[in-house]
């Protein structure tokens, strides 16, 4: 292979149920995943040793060693590379973080087979478009209608690792999501949907309500996978951007920024 930079964009779940466990302890999920034109960026570069450089805002706190879901992901391809990777996204923040950049390794050494011994969330990771993801993640399907949405990401710094929202959930047979509009309205279908991992991620880090409270103008507020990150729906880019201008101003220690998702092709 030959250097690559790939970009690995923030994962988003607009909706995320819980329908069931399996033996092994994973959960099953039914969740409407997309993808933000925000992202944190990786270069790969063939190397005589493996070696990982974390730099960019978020770079704190992030291992530069084995420890790193890219330095995994190399390893797992057999490949010794030099990997610099940009953190724009805070991690452990329920929008992929460590995943996207697993799957941005594994786009760059052409290595998809490897996605789902690396994490649930690494193969819709690779997929970077609108997808519907059941199973316990492996499940995945193109949702070709989903329109791109204008957000407010805001993430209020609390840390909620994802096993223990996962275990301290009561009830793990939910319903699935409903079906997807064909032609109509998806704003309506999704505040009919839910993040089932909402309720125990606040009972974790009250802070996450606060989150939820100053995306008040929002058409739909919500968290994404396990939390801290909840987003805000807006009616337009310029209506995301205001909204995102004033929660930072008045949230100065917080992660705020407005957001387009890709839409299906
Ligand atoms: O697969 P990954 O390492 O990203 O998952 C982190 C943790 O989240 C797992 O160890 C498990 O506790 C929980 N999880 C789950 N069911 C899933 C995905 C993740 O219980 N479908």
């Amino acid at each position: 292979m030959t250097a690559a930079t790939e970009f690995a964009p923030a994962k988003i779940n607009l909706a995320l149920h819980v329908v069931g466990q399996e033996a092994n302890g994973y959960h099953l999920l039914d969740s409407l995943v997309v993808f933000a034109d925000v992202g944190d960026r990786v270069s790969v570069t063939p190397a005589s040793a493996m070696s990982v450089t974390v730099d960019g805002p978020f770079a704190e706190g992030v291992p530069n060693d084995a420890r790193n879901l890219v330095w995994k992901a190399a390893e797992r391809a057999g490949i010794a590379a030099q990997i610099v990777l940009t953190k724009n996204l805070p991690h452990g923040a329920g929008i992929g973080g460590g995943s996207s950049d697993a799957a941005a390794v594994l786009r760059a050494l052409g290595r998809p087979d490897l996605a789902l011994e690396l994490g649930a969330d690494v193969p819709v990771c690779l997929k970077a478009t609108p997808q519907r993801m059941q199973g316990i993640g492996d499940v995945l399907a193109d949702v070709p209608r989903c329109p791109a949405f204008s957000l407010v990401l805001v993430n209020p710094g609390a840390h909620v690792p994802t096993p223990d929202v996962f275990r301290a959930l009561q009830v793990k047979t939910n319903s699935p999501m409903k079906a997807m509009p064909t032609d109509g309205d998806w704003l309506a279908w999704l505040k009919a949907q839910r993040n089932d991992l909402q309720g125990a991620a606040i009972a974790r880090a009250p802070v996450i309500a606060d989150a939820l409270a100053v995306l008040h103008d929002a058409v739909l507020a919500r968290m994404s996978g396990s939390g801290s990150t909840c987003f805000g729906i807006y009616p337009d880019r310029i209506g995301a951007e205001k909204a995102a201008a004033r929660i930072a101003q008045n949230n100065p220690d917080w992660w705020v920024t407005a957001s387009q998702t890709v839409g299906a092709s």
